[in-house]
């Protein structure tokens, strides 16, 4: 399998529950690394700028409102598929959907505060890694 980068957000629901250390370590012992983290509290128009791609979907000013309701943490992962592997150990967008054992099925409440965020694919990860961060900023672990 490919080595590749992916973009995860711990959203506003998750690092109010105080889980980012139970996230983080469920991408650490499913071999994915670290590479680069930020905390940061979006605004509005950041918030709507990072999920332009669903501008025309019913509830993307839910989703923008939610996502600059606290602080999140972005990080950029690296490891053997990460995309998908990412994907796998987030579940489901809707956790009533997401398969047991997933970090939606353990920490979300609904689709909106469904405490993950992670790339769907290759190419959105690269855009969304540089929404958040610059070359300087990625420390690969390789
Ligand atoms: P996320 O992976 O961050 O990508 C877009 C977000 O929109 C998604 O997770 C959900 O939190 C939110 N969302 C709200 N309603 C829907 C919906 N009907 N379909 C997909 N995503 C939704």
């Amino acid at each position: 399998m490919a080595i590749q980068r992916t973009l995860s957000i711990i959203k506003p629901d998750a690092v109010a529950k105080n889980v980012i250390g139970d996230i983080i370590r469920r991408f650490e012992e499913n071999g994915l690394s670290v590479i680069a983290t930020r905390m940061t509290h979006l605004s509005a128009e950041q918030a709507g700028r990072f999920y332009a791609v669903h501008k025309e979907r019913p509830f993307y000013k839910d989703l923008c409102k939610f996502m600059s309701s606290g602080p999140i943490l972005a990080m950029t992962l690296e490891g053997s598929n990460a995309v998908n592997l990412n994907r796998q150990l987030m579940g489901a967008t809707n956790p009533k959907e997401a398969e047991e054992g997933t970090i939606r099925a353990d920490h979300a409440n609904s689709i909106d505060a469904n405490a993950v965020h992670g790339s769907d694919s290759e190419e959105n990860a690269g855009i969304e890694i540089s929404f958040f961060f610059g070359d300087l900023d990625l420390n690969s672990r390789l």
